[in-house]
């Protein structure tokens, strides 16, 4: 995840739609997304969000 994402930070095409996301605010992100791929592929109960709705926003 985090090599995933210092990739998406620079990246030429989406990098500027997490530009809103500062210091300390990326290991917030991050440790949501943790949760959010632990749910899934290992069936823990950590992440209630919406992303659907998150990128409607975006
Ligand atoms: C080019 C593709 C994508 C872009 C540009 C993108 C962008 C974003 C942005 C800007 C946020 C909100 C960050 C914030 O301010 O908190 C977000 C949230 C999120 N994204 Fe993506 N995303 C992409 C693809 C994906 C994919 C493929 C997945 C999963 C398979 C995903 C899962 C999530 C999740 C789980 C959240 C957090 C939602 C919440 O707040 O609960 N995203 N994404």
């Amino acid at each position: 995840m985090n090599t995933f994402y210092q990739k998406v930070m620079v990246d030429e095409r989406i990098g500027y739609m997490f530009s809103h996301i500062q210091g300390s605010h990326w290991q917030k992100y991050l440790e949501k997304m943790y949760r959010f791929w632990e749910s899934n592929i290992f069936d823990v109960d950590s992440y209630q969000g919406n992303p659907m709705l998150q990128h409607i926003e975006v």
